[in-house]
């Protein structure tokens, strides 16, 4: 039996990968574009090893897809390959159509035609699992009560209306065409090879530099922090045993403000690697805020908890101070990523 992940050579795809072969023999079929958000050192632990098959291309490449479900004939196509930054999504949204909408329309119509042909038993043992996110949802109100998977799509930004479509794609070929597919919805995640346009890792390779810690508006956006390895055990439980066409919510039960999160960073380092010039909270730098921010999200995991019994291992304590820990392990591959294409990102988004 084999897996088809797309998009494993990013944050969260490279993380469930590496999570996957700790658990088990089942091999893994890698199908990623390597954009700038994709790295193969994430994988290099696994050079060698056979149970990983690396294939460079594009998810909207139906020939190339259809060729890997021929050969390779996954039990499983696991969908995580994304164009995944908000702000980015602002300044270029044309990126996130084509991936995020066209990649998955490409992906489900590859894999209705492989799962249509195949025999009994497999063909009733084949899922779809796409990975998608809370801010499909939209924005919530102080008082409101977290995102269940009942509430009403409203997202706000290119980046979560290229995701509610996709999700609304997922749902149509399960409920037209019999595809068993899956949906997760997950909170924002953090950990290792986090890359460092996002918030936590920004914040920690920033303030290793001595740079300005940008903080957009007046940092008081709520989001619900889940570590990574968290939601790679959450997926592998959906998969498992989740009811085909059922979507379900993942969350870290762990809504905390934007500027409290960069405290904390700040803390961390303070113990771990403190800096002669002063405490690094020193570097907080307010600045102006994303257009259309979402205030917050939180989200209500009750549902994979009662059903597949998945709680988080982590506390944001144990799995934020494993983060910094391991950024500061990490140097060279901090220093790798941050390429020339990512100073021009960081040149246009926060200027001089
Ligand atoms: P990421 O940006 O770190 O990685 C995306 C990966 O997809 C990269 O390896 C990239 O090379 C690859 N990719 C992009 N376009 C591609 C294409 N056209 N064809 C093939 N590969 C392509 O993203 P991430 O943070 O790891 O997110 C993974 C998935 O999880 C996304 O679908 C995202 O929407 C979802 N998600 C992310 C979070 C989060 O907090 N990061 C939370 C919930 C859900
Ligand atoms: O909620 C899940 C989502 O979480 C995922 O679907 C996305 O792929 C992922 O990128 C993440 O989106 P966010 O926009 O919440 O994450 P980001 O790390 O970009 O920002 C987190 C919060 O921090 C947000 O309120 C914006 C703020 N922020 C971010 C950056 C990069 C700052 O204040 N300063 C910054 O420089």
């Amino acid at each position: 039996m084999t897996i088809l992940v797309t998009g494993g050579a990013g944050f969260i795809g490279s993380n469930f990968i590496l999570d996957w072969l700790a658990q088990g023999e089942e091999p893994v079929v890698n199908l990623d574009a390597l954009t700038y958000a994709g790295n193969l050192e994430n994988l290099a632990s696994l050079q060698g090893d056979a149970r990983h098959v690396f294939v460079q291309g594009d998810i909207t490449d139906r020939a190339l897809v259809d060729r890997l479900l021929a050969e390779h004939r996954p039990r499983a196509l696991i969908h995580f390959a994304a164009e995944s930054h908000v702000d980015r999504s602002i300044s270029g949204p044309g990126a996130f159509i084509k991936t995020n909408i066209e990649g998955t329309y490409t992906l489900l119509e590859a894999a209705r035609q492989h799962w249509q042909g195949l025999p009994e038993p497999e063909r009733a043992a084949f899922r779809f699992h796409h990975v998608s996110t809370d801010e499909v949802y939209g924005s919530l109100k102080a008082e409101d009560p977290a995102f269940a998977e009942t509430n009403a799509y409203e997202p706000n930004s290119p980046y979560s209306a290229s995701k509610a479509a996709s999700d609304h794609l997922v749902r149509a070929w399960h409920h037209t065409y019999g595809l068993p597919v899956l949906t997760t919805n997950c909170s924002n995640n953090y950990g290792p090879y986090h890359f460092p346009e996002k918030l936590i890792p920004l914040m920690i390779v920033n303030a290793l530099a001595g740079k300005p810690l940008p903080v957009y508006g007046d940092g008081q956006q709520i989001r619900d922090w889940l570590y990574v390895r968290d939601h790679a055990s959450a997926i592998r439980a959906v998969l498992a045993e989740g009811r085909v066409g059922e979507t379900y919510n993942i969350g870290g039960w762990n809504e905390m403000a934007n500027i409290d999160i960069v405290k904390t960073v700040c803390a961390l380092l303070d113990e771990l690697r403190p800096d002669a010039a002063g405490p690094y909270s020193r570097l907080i730098t307010y600045v102006k805020d994303r257009p259309g921010h979402d205030r917050r999200y939180a989200i209500d995991a009750r549902k994979i908890e009662r059903e597949l019994g998945w709680r988080p291992a982590e506390t944001f304590a144990t799995g934020i101070r494993k983060t910094v820990q391991w950024y500061l392990d990490h140097p060279a591959w901090v220093q790798r990523v941050q390429s020339g294409a990512y100073r021009d990102w960081v040149q246009q988004q926060y200027g001089a």
